[in-house]
């Protein structure tokens, strides 16, 4: 369900023409929807309604801090993994007893901003890093609230760089060491054990998978608890997949009863990391045919959207779904959609069918609401595009397009090479 429809044949994103941003905003520029995205939040969060739950989005699928705000607002946290993500957090006003941290690699300068923040728990990932907790809220004379993150070692059968909870990921603790990892945390003064965790991977398209993690998770817990552990807190990650093409994953509801059939009596308050069921389909990047090209071997449409604004298609041969924002009758052809940067590489779609463009035509690449813009750099000195969320029938830019003075602001020109021409 999503709010990105045909009126006639111009494409709207709610009430607002997408060609009347992209001639106002300019293009390539990536445009959300508010219905759509508050309308997956609520439908993910009603999911779980009658047990203990909090809906804590993911925020690296999509960090801006006006979706933050609107997330924080219909009473959801958030899943941090860096500190630069727990700073938007609070600048979106999302209260530090809904953050939870997660992530195989926090930093010093990370771990003391997250204490000082007094978010809810560290979902740590080895013993090292307890014990640099524990050091840390030992010399901020604080405790710190933390659950292990296991590995349960199961495939979820989706792209291998986004499986996370496999023996051969870097991620989680493995079930047999959790025990040990508890029993070291009980002997640590500054840490106090609240719960457990796991995420097994993105994009998943059946729930067997998060099913399977959550039988080895739930005997877990009995041991743990046997050993006297009081754990308050099942965080089951995010990961719920979409719909770029032919999937069919389950719906939050299906995902919801299929997990709550394990959960009876589990005496846990539940965590969820959604990220890219929540913001996925609520946005598209649009980008303008700059050039098209025929040669012996392809078509392609060359258009002002490269890599570094979506690298998804690069990266992991990811589809996107690509229509244009005026239909028209022109045949369908068979073109690769690229960009201006200077790699094969660079390419939104492959030998896609899709109706021929001309130059000045507007495309909609779909579904690019989930690690989109996050992941998107200033590769080639490309300015990072604008972010724009429609309500209704107003638009309002929720971040600028970076300026060129943007993309050499943090670089400095050493004195030597203005003193004079002498050196060698
Ligand atoms: N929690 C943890 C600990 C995670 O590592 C992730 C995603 C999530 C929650 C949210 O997962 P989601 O509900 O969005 O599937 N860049 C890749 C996806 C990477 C996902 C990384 N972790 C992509 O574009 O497909």
């Amino acid at each position: 369900m999503h709010h990105f429809l045909y009126k006639a044949d111009e494409l709207y994103c709610e009430e607002v023409p997408v060609r009347l941003i992209a001639e106002q905003i300019g293009t390539p520029c990536y445009i959300y929807s508010f219905a759509t995205l508050s309308h997956h939040f609520m439908t993910f969060d009603s999911a779980f309604k009658d047990v203990s739950h909090l809906t804590c989005y993911s925020v690296k699928a999509n960090s801006n801090i006006t979706i933050l705000k609107l997330f924080g607002s219909l009473g959801g946290g958030v899943d941090i993994v860096s500190g630069g993500e727990l700073y938007r957090a609070r600048k979106a006003d999302i209260p530090p007893e809904r953050i939870v941290y997660s992530g195989v690699g926090k930093t010093i300068e990370e771990i003391d901003f997250a204490l000082r923040q007094k978010i809810l728990m560290f979902n740590i990932e080895s013993t090292q890093e307890l014990e640099q907790i524990d050091l840390r809220a030992g010399a901020m004379g604080t405790r710190a609230s933390v659950s292990l993150r296991v590995n349960p070692d199961i495939d979820p059968n989706t792209h291998p760089y986004i499986s996370t909870g496999m023996k051969r990921n870097k991620f989680g603790i493995s079930v047999d060491n959790a025990l040990k990892a508890y029993e070291k945390a009980k002997s640590l003064k500054n840490i106090e054990i609240v719960g457990l965790d796991c995420h097994i991977g993105s994009q998943l398209t059946d729930v067997t998978p998060f099913v399977d993690a959550l039988k080895r998770l739930r005997s877990l817990i009995d041991r743990l608890r046997q050993a006297g552990a009081h754990l308050r807190y099942l965080d089951l990650g995010g990961g719920l997949g979409i719909v770029y093409d032919q999937e069919a994953p389950p719906q939050p509801h299906e995902y919801a009863r299929a997990l709550l059939r394990e959960l009876e009596n589990i005496d846990c308050t539940l965590i969820f990391e959604p990220g890219r069921v929540i913001v996925g389909n609520a946005g598209v990047l649009v980008t303008k045919v700059l050039y098209t090209k025929r040669t012996q071997a392809k078509n392609f449409i060359i258009t002002d959207g490269a890599m570094n604004d979506l690298i998804r298609p690069s990266l992991y041969g990811s589809y996107h779904y690509i229509q244009p924002v005026l239909r028209n009758l022109n045949k369908t052809e068979i073109v690769d959609v690229v960009g201006p940067i200077c790699e094969s590489g660079d390419f939104l779609a492959r030998d896609r069918g899709l109706p021929m463009a001309a130059p000045g035509d507007y495309l909609a690449v779909m579904s690019a609401g989930a690690y989109g813009f996050s992941m998107s750099s200033n590769y080639n000195s490309r300015r990072r595009v604008p972010e724009v969320l429609v309500k209704g029938g107003q638009y309002f830019v929720i971040r600028k397009r970076e300026t060129w003075e943007d993309l050499v602001r943090p670089e400095i020109i050493p004195d030597f090479l203005y003193a004079d021409n002498t050196f060698h």
